[in-house]
């Protein structure tokens, strides 16, 4: 059934730069929200890739001495080494470059063309190499160094006039605002949605989506001095994926896309170009669009010439990959800005992790070990002092699942810790090593409140930290087939034998800082 299919996408990455924390952001959020669908059963396609054509990616390469091809071949690599250091779980990696995109771009072209909404014309404005962006001149103003930018991103733009494919933009104005009307969920968060209608509310002109003075790029079918516009090319690659212009292929299922996810700078192109694209072919547009927030490091802008760009691979290498994963989608609410502080890093690695999560596991389990049997003890009859807890577990992946279908990660992270903090109250509350003599039967039952509940967060935390929640669960003997959320039910059964529990959340500790001094000393100070 199409109900259950879940498509989504991260935006295919230039390959002019090496990987940081920016790509790494958008694909991790893309990750979670497609480890999440799986276990919630539904068909997921999730792709990603790079995006290797354009005015941008030629320059890189001349810069580097190297053929365009031999350049992307090698930056490429790069992006992919990203999914292994990042635990993504893409289900395949597209590049601009593969023969099958040609195909894509140039049907869609035809179609489009076949429709009316491509003409010949003659460009003549500004344009951002860097952006890969045409602006109208009150878009962009001329700084100290006179020098014009476009005011909202700061790239320096060329005036460039040349023969050029045009798309009847205009025309699309009302069919857009009404798409966004009838579809109130194609943009997210609100204040984009409403930044786009007012966009289009102001008037679209014609969009230029040829260009003659540079080569790297797919050619406009029966007329090769025209290269297609690089985002023209880069935005079909979402159904290059499906097959398209196939509509037997069997990945077509998937379309449309459930879901683009997509950092702000490039909201304009997936939700106002590309829409009207498709439609023009007589495709159905994608259903949803997210665009999230920018990172900065320590309080400032990351770009390349202050030499502050932050490598998430140097951040998991520092203090563990689901370390890196939770602290991304735990520090920002997703859709704002955040700032990326060591501090900040450091705080949630101890607190949240080490000392919230980890530590409940590891009191709990150890306890049971000692305690009894290394088995799951015996549930016993219920108390009140115990239904809040486990109301609040069981409860908790309806509430998850709500956050996640809002891309609100960082709630749904809040929602997991609720039930962590709540789970380390009771144990205090329960003291279940002072029931050891008094009450031996309410001491295995609190425990297996206990392992029940550190069951079920667990289950609900692998999306954002797949390898960490993988060991606790096989701590918890529960099995391939009891990971899924069809299991969450499925509670702990007693007397299921355990294995010896291990620690699975260091604490931070600093590579700078001198080692620790000798037992002896320390006694003595
Ligand atoms: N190639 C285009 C996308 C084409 S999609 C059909 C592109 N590539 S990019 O490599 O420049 O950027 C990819 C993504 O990285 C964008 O979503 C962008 O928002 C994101 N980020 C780049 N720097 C960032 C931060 N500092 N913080 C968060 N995300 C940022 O655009």
């Amino acid at each position: 059934m199409s109900d259950n299919r879940f498509y989504i996408t991260t935006p295919i990455y230039y390959v002019n730069d090496v990987p940081h924390i920016g790509h790494a952001y958008t694909t991790l959020a893309c990750d979670v929200m497609a480890r999440f669908m799986r276990l919630d059963g539904k068909d997921v396609r999730f792709l990603t890739g790079t995006d290797e054509h354009g005015q941008k990616v030629e320059q890189a390469a001349a810069n580097a001495g190297m053929d365009p091809k031999a350049f992307t071949d090698k930056v490429s690599q790069s992006f992919r080494d990203l999914v292994p250091a990042m635990g993504y779980s893409p289900d395949n990696f597209i590049r601009t470059t593969e023969p099958r995109h040609y195909a894509a771009c140039q049907a869609l072209w035809n179609k489009v063309l076949a429709a009316g909404d491509i003409y010949l014309g003659k460009y003549a404005g500004w344009y951002s190499v860097r952006d890969e962006a045409f602006y109208a001149e009150s878009e962009t103003e001329v700084g100290p160094d006179n020098k014009r930018r476009a005011t909202a991103s700061g790239a320096e733009v060329a005036w460039v006039e040349e023969p050029s494919y045009f798309f009847r933009l205009s025309a699309w104005q009302d069919r857009l605002l009404k798409f966004y009307e009838d579809n109130p969920r194609f943009i997210a968060p609100q204040s984009r949605r409403n930044e786009v209608i007012s966009f289009v509310k102001g008037g679209l002109q014609d969009l230029s989506v040829s260009r003659t003075t540079f080569k790297w790029g797919v050619p406009v079918p029966n007329d090769p001095a025209h290269i297609m516009y690089v985002w023209f090319d880069a935005l079909t690659n979402y159904i290059t994926e499906c097959g398209y212009p196939d509509e037997t292929a069997p990945n077509w299922k998937y379309w449309p896309a459930d879901l683009h996810m997509v950092g702000k700078d490039i909201v304009r192109f997936h939700t106002v170009y590309w829409p009207a694209f498709l439609m023009a072919a007589g495709v159905a547009p994608p259903k949803r669009v997210y665009a999230h927030g920018w990172w900065t490091n320590e309080g400032q802008k990351i770009s390349k010439s202050l030499g502050n760009t932050i490598d998430t691979v140097a951040l998991v290498k520092e203090f563990g990959l689901d370390q890196t994963r939770y602290f991304l989608m735990r520090e920002v609410p997703f859709g704002n800005d955040g700032d990326f502080r060591r501090a900040a890093m450091v705080q949630r690695m101890d607190s949240d992790l080490a000392n919230a999560y980890g530590n409940l596991c590891q009191r709990v389990l150890s306890i049971v070990a000692k305690n009894c049997g290394g088995a799951v003890p015996a549930k016993g009859p219920l108390t009140d002092a115990d239904r809040p807890l486990l109301d609040k577990a069981r409860g908790a992946l309806a509430a998850v699942r709500e956050k996640i279908n809002e891309q609100a990660f960082n709630e749904a992270l809040t929602t997991i810790w609720e039930v962590i903090g709540d789970a380390n109250r009771y144990v205090d509350a329960q003291a279940p090593w002072a029931l050891a003599k008094t009450d031996p039967a309410r001491r295995d039952h609190v425990l297996w409140v206990l392992i029940e509940t550190i069951r079920r967060v667990t289950l609900l935390a692998q999306p954002f930290m797949p390898g960490s929640t993988a060991r606790i669960l096989d701590q918890l003997a529960v099995p391939a087939e009891g990971r899924s959320f069809a299991a969450f039910d499925r509670e702990m059964a007693s007397g299921t034998a355990l294995p010896a529990p291990q620690g699975v959340f260091p604490r931070y500790v600093d590579p700078a800082a001198p080692a620790p001094a000798p037992k002896q000393a320390r006694k003595k100070a």
